[in-house]
């Protein structure tokens, strides 16, 4: 349903997509996981026909996206990194001025505002202004105007950054919900968790290019599941802490710049928290806090290449739940959408 082929994009002086090859199966979704500036709106902004890649090619259910813009558009719908709604206008004419743009008609566009209101859990707040709305509440809107022509395929572009735990795991229920009625999916994402939770396949993006790709499990084999951090009590028994750690990890022991805090990527989790716990018990090594810890998209990279996330100068951090969209992007999505 989505397929792209050595997506290249230059910009004067850097390389935002190097050679990138995904393919997205019909009814499934796929995670593009990286760090800021890995290319991962690039990617999707070439995907959704909204810039040109230098080199490289793809496809929309079959539709060349370059030879035929208008004809993937109308077969994708795109959720922006900065949720592009109107904020003069309510949730619910929001709603019905996209449906309108995709020429639904006036009661078919009302009757499906009104349901995907109801769906996003905003009927309650469907008639204020959406510059009233919480960031969470601005995404969910994004997210059903992307749905309101009943596209087969999604690309969300970081649905979640900014979002608060509880918006979070609405918009993941959200977004469930969305492929178990079938549609074909593209996220990105810089959390492992959100790619690990939505996703089928997940392809994990560096500077332009794929660093990995393979199932959530395929992944985590690789990279260790959970991990054990322990803060000591008495950085002079790191040595001591060290050994015993290691003992129970399934790789290196990695020790902080303080000297005293230790983690270690291990097979289950529990058991090996529990032997660790007799251990520094047994010799009478004192911790101040100890606890397992999910692994994040910082230690996959540091598995898979050696090096930690690192942004690039001039990226900017993931954006509050009510930054101003300063992106052009922005605008060219809301144009897109018109
Ligand atoms: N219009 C542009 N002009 C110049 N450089 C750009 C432009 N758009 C993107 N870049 C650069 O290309 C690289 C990839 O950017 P991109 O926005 O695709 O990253 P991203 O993975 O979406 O990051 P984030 O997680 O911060 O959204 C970055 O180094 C970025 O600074
Ligand atoms: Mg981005």
């Amino acid at each position: 349903m989505i397929r792209a082929e050595g997506l290249v994009k230059r910009y004067r002086g850097v390389t935002a997509l190097a050679g990138l090859d995904l393919e997205v199966e019909a009814g499934t979704v796929m995670a593009l996981l990286g760090p800021n500036g890995a290319g991962k709106t690039t990617a999707v902004r070439a995907i959704t026909t909204l810039l040109v890649p230098d080199e490289g090619r793809a496809w929309v259910s079959g539709v060349d996206v370059l030879a035929d813009p208008m004809g993937a558009r109308a077969r994708l719908g795109l959720s922006g990194q900065y949720a592009a709604v109107d904020e003069q206008l309510s949730g619910y004419e929001n709603l019905v001025m996209v449906g309108r743009l995709y020429h639904l008609g006036r009661r078919r566009s009302q009757a499906r505002a009104r349901e995907l209101l109801d769906r996003f859990d905003l009927a309650d707040a469907a008639d204020r202004p959406t510059k009233t709305y919480s960031g969470g509440m601005r995404r969910r809107l994004d997210l059903a105007a992307a749905l309101v022509a009943e596209p087969p395929v999604l690309v969300l572009d970081e649905p979640t950054t900014g979002l608060d735990v509880r918006s979070r795991a609405q918009m993941w229920e959200v977004i469930r919900d969305l492929v178990g009625s079938g549609s074909t999916l593209l996220l990105t994402t810089q959390y492992l968790e959100e790619a690990d939770r939505l996703a089928d396949e997940i392809l994990v993006i560096d500077q332009g290019r794929e660093i990995a790709r393979g199932t959530a499990d395929e992944l985590k084999s690789r990279t260790g599941g959970e991990r054990i951090e322990v803060v000591l009590a008495e950085p002079h028994r790191l040595e001591d802490a060290r050994r015993e750690l290691a003992r129970v990890a399934l790789d290196q022991v990695e020790v902080g710049e303080s000297g005293r805090d230790l983690s270690a990527a291990v097979a289950t989790g529990a058991a090996e928290l529990r032997d660790l716990l007799a251990a520094y018990d047994e010799k009478g090594i004192k911790v101040l806090d100890i606890g397992l810890r999910r692994p994040t998209l910082d230690d996959v990279f540091l598995t898979l290449t050696g090096h930690r996330t690192e942004s690039r100068p001039g990226d900017s951090g993931p954006s509050g739940p009510d930054a101003v969209p300063l992106d052009p992007a922005v605008h060219d999505e809301m144009e897109a959408r018109r």
